[in-house]
C-alpha cells in the first residue's frame, strides 16, 4: 500500500475576485462523443477536449478496444479504424460509467458487445435498464451475466434494426445510446421522450457531422434514419454549462463580478433566471460572454432539479451552498438522483443552517461560515465545498481531490486566475499537520 498522502486542496476564503474566465470543452459532451468514435471506420478529429481524469479513464477504454489516439493540446485524433475488442473490462467501466455508453456504438458496428454493468456510484444506483430495453427493441439479444451485459445481434447482416422506443424518463445516457446505435441501424428509429440536454445536441450534430441522419435532437422526439456507414469527421465539443455554471455561482458567493467565456447563453437559462431571481444581475457581454453583476443582498430562492431545460441535478450542490449565505429560507429539491446530498453534512461543519428532509433541504441563510477540513463525496460536492470555502472566513481544507479533478478542467489554477487564494498541498511536508478525514459510510 502507497503511504502517499492525498493532495488537499487550501482555500483562504473571503478574498474579492475579479476577471475573466475561459469555459473548457463540457465534459458530458466529449465523454459521450468520445464513445461516438467508435461509430466512424476512419478519422476522427476532435477540439476542445478539456483535460480531466473521466477523458483520461475513456481513451484507456477507447484504447483497450483498438482505437489508436493521439493528444495534442486540447485536441484528440482518433484512428477508428480497426476495433479489436468487443468487451470492456470491468476494472475500467468501474472508473467511469459513461463508459457504459459504448455499448450502443460497438453493437451497431461489430454487431456483438460486452459491456460490464456499471454498478452503482455516490450518488444513487443508475441503473441502465433503459440502454438495454431499447437495445432489445432494436433487434438485439440481450442478457446478463455475471454482472456483464452480452448483446448480440441475431441475423447475417448483424445490422440492428429501426425502432420506436420510448423511455420511461428522459435518460441522457440511455438517449445517447440509443441514438448512436440507431444511426448504422436498418431503417428508421424513434425515441419518444428522449433527454434534450445540451449535451444530446453536440452528439447528435457530431454524428451527422459524420454523416448520420438525425433530426429533433433537443427536442423530446428524436428520429434517426439508419446508414450503412459513417465517415471521417472534424468536430469542436461544446463548453461545458456546468463549469460555466460554477464560476457564476463563484462570482454570486464572493460578491465578485466575473465574465465567463465562451459560453452558449441558451444553456443557462434556468441557471441564470435563479442567479436573477437572488437579485444578481447577469449580462450578455456579445454572443458567448456572460458576466455577473453581484448584489450584496443575495435573496433565498427555492430550487427543484429537473431534466433539460430545468434546473440541472449538477448544478445542485453549487446552489446549495449559495443558498447558506442567502437572506431568508430557501428549499433545494433533487428529484433526479436519489442519493445526491452528501454535500449537506460538510457545509454544516461550516456554520450552515441546513435540515435534510430526504431529499429536500430546508436553509437557513446565516450571515458567515467559517473555513473547515471537509470532505468531497462526488464531483459537484467537491465545487459546492470549494465555492463554501471562497466565502467563509479563514481557512478551508478540501479533501477528496479525486471528484474535483475527474470533472473540472484545472478548477484551482482558474480561480487563482481570478485572484483566489487557493493551493494545492502535495509534498509531505505541507500535508504533514493536516487532519485525513474519512467519509463515513453509509
Ligand atoms: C448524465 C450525466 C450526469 C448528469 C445526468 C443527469 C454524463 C456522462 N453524465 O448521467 O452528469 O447528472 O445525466 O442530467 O453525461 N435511470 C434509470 N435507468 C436507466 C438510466 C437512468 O433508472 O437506464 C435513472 C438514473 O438512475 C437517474 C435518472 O434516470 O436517477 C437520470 O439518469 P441519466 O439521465 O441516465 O444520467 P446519466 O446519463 O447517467
Amino acid at each position: 500500500m502507497s503511504d502517499v498522502l492525498p493532495p488537499v486542496l487550501e482555500i483562504v476564503g473571503r478574498i474579492p475576485l475579479q476577471g475573466e474566465v475561459r469555459i473548457s470543452g463540457a465534459k458530458n459532451s466529449a465523454l459521450v462523443i468520445l464513445t461516438g468514435t467508435l461509430l466512424c471506420g476512419e478519422d476522427c478529429h476532435i477540439r476542445n477536449v478539456p483535460r480531466l481524469m473521466d477523458v483520461e479513464s475513456m481513451m484507456e477504454i477507447l484504447t483497450f478496444f483498438g482505437l489508436k489516439i493521439q493528444r495534442q493540446g486540447d485536441t484528440l485524433d482518433v484512428d477508428a479504424r480497426h476495433i479489436t475488442q468487443s468487451s470492456a473490462p470491468y476494472e475500467l467501466v468501474s472508473k467511469l460509467r459513461a463508459s457504459f455508453f459504448a455499448i450502443g456504438p460497438l453493437l451497431a458496428r461489430l454487431g456483438v458487445a460486452r459491456v460490464p454493468l456499471p454498478g452503482g456510484c455516490a450518488i444513487g444506483a443508475r441503473p441502465v435498464d433503459l440502454h438495454v430495453r431499447g437495445l432489445r427493441e432494436m433487434g438485439a439479444h440481450v442478457h446478463i451475466e455475471h454482472g456483464v451485459v452480452h448483446a448480440v445481434v441475431p441475423g447475417s447482416s448483424r445490422r440492428l434494426k429501426g425502432a420506436k422506443i420510448y423511455l420511461d424518463f428522459p435518460s441522457v445516457g440511455a438517449t445517447e445510446t440509443l441514438m448512436m446505435a440507431a444511426t448504422l441501424a436498418e431503417g428508421d428509429t424513434t425515441i419518444e421522450n428522449a433527454a434534450q440536454e445540451p449535451e444530446v445536441v453536440d452528439l447528435a450534430n457530431f454524428c451527422r457531422a459524420m454523416g448520420a441522419k438525425i433530426r429533433g435532437a433537443g427536442t423530446n422526439t428524436i428520429q434517426i434514419v439508419g446508414v450503412p456507414r459513417l465517415h471521417a469527421v472534424d468536430w469542436s465539443i461544446v463548453p461545458d454549462r456546468i463549469e460555466a455554471g460554477t464560476f457564476l455561482v463563484a462570482g454570486a458567493i464572493t460578491q465578485s463580478e466575473i465574465s465567463i467565456f465562451p459560453v452558449v447563453p441558451d444553456h443557462l437559462t434556468a441557471v441564470v433566471a435563479k442567479l436573477e431571481e437572488m437579485g444578481h444581475r447577469i449580462v450578455q457581454d456579445g454572443l458567448n460572454r456572460l458576466r455577473i453583476v453581484p448584489t450584496d443582498c443575495p435573496q433565498a430562492v427555492d430550487i427543484e432539479t429537473l431534466p433539460f431545460p430545468g434546473f440541472p441535478t449538477d448544478m445542485q450542490a453549487q446552489f446549495l451552498a449559495l443558498m447558506t449565505l442567502a437572506e431568508g429560507n430557501s428549499v433545494v429539491t433533487e428529484t433526479v438522483f436519489e442519493n445526491r446530498m452528501r454535500h449537506v453534512a460538510e457545509l454544516k461543519r461550516m456554520g450552515a443552517n441546513i435540515r435534510l428532509r430526504g431529499n429536500n433541504a430546508l436553509i437557513s441563510g446565516v450571515p458567515l461560515l467559517s473555513g473547515a477540513p471537509v470532505m468531497s463525496s462526488d464531483l459537484r460536492a467537491s465545487a459546492a465545498l470549494v465555492l463554501a470555502g471562497l466565502a467563509a472566513e479563514g481557512k478551508t481544507l478540501v479533501q477528496g481531490l479525486h471528484h474535483l479533478d475527474r470533472g473540472y478542467d484545472r478548477l484551482d489554477r482558474k480561480l487563482q486566475g481570478l485572484g483566489a487564494q487557493i493551493r494545492r498541498l502535495e509534498t509531505p511536508e505541507e500535508l504533514a499537520h493536516i487532519p485525513q478525514l474519512a467519509l463515513k459510510e453509509i
